[in-house]
Order: C-alpha cells, then sequence, then structure tokens
C-alpha cells in the first residue's frame, strides 16, 4: 500500500499537491500551508479559470505551478459539514487517481475533521491498488509511480488516532483484491488454503481441512462439487480470538459449553474456477468464473483486517476450496449426495455448486461454533445479478436485527445491500422425487430460491446470505475501487463489527 505518514501542515518544497476543496472555498483552499503565497498566486488563478466550485468529486489539475511543486490537484469535498466518511473517501480517491504519475504526494487536509482526514486519505489509499504481478513488459512511463501519502493536518495526534485501524483494514481488502485477480491456474484449492495459512503470523489460528478429512466428516455435497476436478478440495477453519476471553469453540483453553463465549461467523464460497461441471457453462465470458471465490476471498480479508486492527471481538471465518470441472468423475444431473447435515440432495445442475459447498460448510459451522449468527457470502447466482445489477448486493436473512446492522454497515462503507425476500412458497419449489431435496428451483426467482436451500443448513440459526455475485467484480472505475476485483464485503462487515460487536 501507499506510504502513509501524517505530519502538521508545512507546505513541501517538491513533489505534487493533492488539495480537498469545500463548495465555494477554492479561494481559501489555496492559501493553505501558504500554497497560494508561495505559487505567487498561480493556485488560486488557476481554481479561479477553471471555475472550480469544489463540488463533490469534481476534479481539476494544475500542473507546475511554482515553488518546486509538479502538479496540484483540487478535488471538491461539498459541503464540510456534511462530508461524512464515505463522502471523504471517495474525494480522496478521486483526487489520488489523477496523481499516479506524481511518487510523493502532499495532502493539505487541514481544516478537514480528524476523520474526515483520515478517511479522506483510506479512499486515496483504496483507490491506489494495482494488480501487476504478471506484467513483465511494461513501459515506465506507464507504470504508476505513486508510492507515498504526506497528510498534512492541523492536528497529527488526533488525525494518528483515526488513522489506526486503517492501514489493516487496507491490508485486508488488499489481500482480498489479490486473491480474486489471481488467475485459476495459480489459485487453486490447495494454493489457497496455503495462502492463508500464512496469516497465522498476524495472530489467527488456521485450520486446514484435506479431502480424506472432509470424507471421513461426510461432506457429500462439498466433496460432489470437488470429484470432476484433479485439484484436491479444502475447507480452511480461521479463527480470531479478540476478546482475551478463552473458548470459542474447539480453541485452546476451553471452557465448560455453558459459558463458552460464542463467537460471530463468515462463511464464503471459494469455487477458484467455475466451468459448470457436466452442466457447463457457455464459452463467452467464462474467464469470469475465476472470480468465482470471491466470497472466501472476502472472508479472508476480513479475519485479515479484524487480527490486524486487533479487534476486540471473537470471529470464526470459514472458506470451502473446490474447483467445479468436467471430466470423467465429475458429478452428474441425477446424483444424489449426502450432505454432512445428513439431508440428501438431488442434483439437478451441476452450475448450481456454490450453494453445495456452502451447505456442508454452513452445517459444519453452527454444529461446532455454535456461533452468535452466520453470514455468508457467495458468488451465487445469476439472478442477483439481473435484479441488481451491480450497484447494490442482495441479501436475505432469517434475523431483522442483524438484516439492520447490515444495511447500516452497507450506507456507510458505501458497500451497499438490499434485503430480498424468504418465504414457505419459495422452500416449497425445492421438492425432489427421489431426494430430501433438490439443489435448483426453476428460474423464477432464482436468487431465492438457492438462498432458501442455503437456509435449509443454518439449522435455525440466526444467519445472512450475501448473493455477492454482482458486486465482486467491477469493469469500470470507481472513486475508492480500481475495476477488477472490488474485495466487496470486507469494508462492509469489518464496519458491522465495528459497529454492533466490539466491546
Ligand atoms: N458462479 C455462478 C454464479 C455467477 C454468475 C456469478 C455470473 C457471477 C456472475 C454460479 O455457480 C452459477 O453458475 N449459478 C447458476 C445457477 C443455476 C444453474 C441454477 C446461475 O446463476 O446461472
Ligand atoms: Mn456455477
Ligand atoms: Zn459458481
Amino acid at each position: 500500500m501507499l506510504d502513509v505518514s501524517i505530519a502538521r501542515s508545512t507546505l513541501p518544497t517538491s513533489g505534487a499537491i493533492l488539495l480537498p476543496v469545500e463548495e465555494g472555498g477554492a479561494a481559501k483552499a489555496a492559501t493553505r500551508a501558504g500554497l497560494d503565497k508561495a505559487t505567487g498566486g498561480a493556485v488560486g488563478r488557476a481554481l479561479e479559470a477553471a471555475e472550480f466550485k469544489g463540488k463533490k468529486g469534481q476534479t481539476v489539475t494544475i500542473l507546475a505551478p511554482g515553488a518546486g511543486i509538479s502538479r496540484v490537484v483540487a478535488v471538491g469535498i461539498g459541503k464540510l459539514a456534511e462530508l461524512a466518511p464515505l463522502g471523504a473517501e471517495e474525494a480522496g480517491g478521486s483526487g489520488i487517481a489523477q496523481l499516479s504519475r506524481e511518487p510523493a504526494v502532499s495532502a493539505l487536509a487541514e481544516g478537514l475533521s480528524a476523520t474526515q482526514a483520515a478517511h479522506f486519505a483510506l479512499g486515496a489509499v483504496l483507490r491506489a491498488y494495482r494488480f501487476d504481478r504478471y506484467r513483465t513488459n511494461e513501459k515506465p512511463e506507464e507504470k504508476p509511480r505513486l508510492a507515498s501519502l504526506a497528510l498534512l493536518v492541523s492536528d497529527p495526534a488526533e488525525v494518528e488516532k483515526a488513522w489506526a485501524p486503517m492501514p489493516a483494514i487496507v491490508e485486508g481488502v488488499f489481500l482480498t483484491r489479490d486473491l480474486v485477480s489471481e488467475p485459476p491456474n495459480v489459485l487453486t484449492p490447495p494454493e489457497f488454503a496455503k495462502r492463508i495459512e500464512g496469516l497465522t503470523k498476524l495472530g489467527l489460528k488456521v485450520e486446514v481441512f484435506g479431502q480424506k478429512e472432509m470424507a471421513k466428516l461426510g461432506f457429500g455435497a462439498l466433496l460432489g462439487v470437488a470429484q470432476g476436478s484433479a485439484q484436491e478440495p479444502r475447507m480452511v477453519v480461521i479463527e480470531w480470538h479478540g476478546t482475551g476471553e478463552a473458548g470459542g469453540g474447539g480453541g485452546k483453553g476451553k471452557k465448560k459449553a455453558t459459558e463458552k463465549p460464542r463467537p460471530i461467523a463468515f462463511v464464503g464460497k471459494g469455487v477458484t474456477f467455475d466451468t459448470g461441471g457436466i452442466s457447463i457453462k457457455p464459452a463467452a465470458g467464462m474467464e469470469d468464473m475465476k472470480w468465482d471465490m470471491a466470497g472466501a476471498g472476502a472472508v479472508v480479508g476480513l479475519m485479515a483486517a479484524l487480527a490486524g486492527r486487533k479487534a476486540k471481538v471473537d470471529a470464526v471465518g470459514l472458506v470451502g476450496l473446490v474447483e467445479n470441472m468436467p471430466s470423467g468423475t465429475a458429478q452428474r444431473p441425477g446424483d444424489v449426495v449426502k450432505t454432512y447435515s445428513g439431508q440428501t440432495v438431488e442434483i439437478i445442475n451441476t452450475d448450481a455448486e456454490g450453494r453445495m459447498v456452502l451447505a456442508d460448510v454452513l452445517w459444519y459451522c453452527q454444529e461446532k461454533f455454535e456461533p452468535r449468527f452466520m453470514i455468508d457470502l457467495a458468488t451465487l447466482t445469476g439472478a442477483m445479478v439481473v435484479t441488481l445489477g451491480h450497484e447494490i448486493g442482495g441479501f436475505f436473512s432469517n434475523d431483522d436485527t442483524l438484516a439492520r446492522q447490515l444495511h447500516e454497515a452497507g450506507e456507510a462503507t458505501g458497500e451497499k445491500l438490499w434485503r430480498m425476500p424468504l418465504g414457505e412458497a419459495y422452500d416449497k419449489q425445492l421438492k425432489s422425487d427421489i431426494a430430501d431435496m433438490k439443489h435448483v428451483a426453476g428460474r423464477p426467482g432464482g436468487a431465492i430460491t438457492s438462498a432458501q436451500f442455503i437456509q435449509r443448513f443454518v439449522n435455525g440459526k440466526p444467519w445472512a446470505h450475501l448473493d455477492i455475485a454482482g458486486m465482486a467484480w467491477s469493469s469500470k472505475d470507481a472513486p475508492t475501487v480500481p475495476k477488477g476485483a472490488t474485495a466487496y464485503g470486507v469494508r462492509l462487515l469489518d464496519t458491522l463489527v465495528a459497529s454492533n460487536f466490539e466491546k
């Protein structure tokens, strides 16, 4: 990530300047840290000539105004008193996007509150992400040079305090973006599990289950998906004990069952590549299915963020990692599998694999940890994309309080959510003539019937299901999210935890 430093406002003598400008406050902003004086009034004049009004998200670039400064990017923040953290992030992101060729940027953030300034920097850092591991021949003039951001403020100590948890959140988001961006020949289930094991350095406890262990447990649903692939599946259980209390289910120093502190739980669909299996997908756009592990990616990034910022909460993250391939050993439509819960399922379409993975992992999660609630994330259905597009994620819940908390966290972080209905009439459509249920109903209400299927594996426990199929990958730049892997869910759930579940 960008190297961020926080210091008292003084005008830098070189590099570039990022200048947040309040609506109608261009002339005043230009005087910050003596900028206008040092440049002989060039910045103020340029902003006036550009008719820059400081409207939210608006930017203007001033080249070589003098005093050794390479360029000034003014970014509008609207009315200062109305600038929420999310708005500050978006301004920081929109501004930094104009500065990718500048190695050293100083943000003159004097006048912003500590919270606003910290979120302004957070937005800038989040936008400056780039996945370039596999680019070998980029010309130097095409490569971004941005390396450091000096946040210049009037009260550095206050801003430091607001900034303190943010690097950990950024690391979590970037970890997720890296995982989701990786090609499917690299990020196989075993490789994914290996990378998660690397997180023990943050104080997370990581346990990996292989094919054998899951067969022994009776994970017939997950293993049915994996059986067509040459890659072995994995389930990874990640534990964060942040309350200092013992227990959390299976952890060391386990207390009596009655007094065991109950963690909160997150479960992710991790299909490292989804061909559809025997019910194979059309060729066009199939490469997108490398990010069919974005739910698992978000759970992993979230756990890294919680551990990195030492969140005062006990949380577990579980991911089911499989590759869905067609082959001579692959599952067939018509197969009947026995899930870990004991319920049997008739396979209708092998492309509806995500819910099968979640079924076993969710049942295991509630049985093993008795969590206060479970939230699953999955790129589950094309039907959800048809419903809400790429603007808002859809979610389902059997718990109104959890639903409200999720919705609020969505509004606060900009990772928006909209609640979808569950109901008996949808559930009925899963009736099978041969097994306890089938896993797919008809096309109508496809996102809803898939949620109904998943609900059959939460054992009546408080739960929410986030169908993030439309949100995991973006084809266009957004203020704090460059196009590509979004890491949708990490900020959302980190905020959900911070606002509701930390002591
Ligand atoms: N991974 C897909 C869902 C998906 C589609 C995610 C498009 C992102 C973009 C999932 O496994 C799938 O194939 N779902 C099927 C279910 C159907 C066979 C009932 C779908 O939505 O078409
Ligand atoms: Mn599929
Ligand atoms: Zn899938």
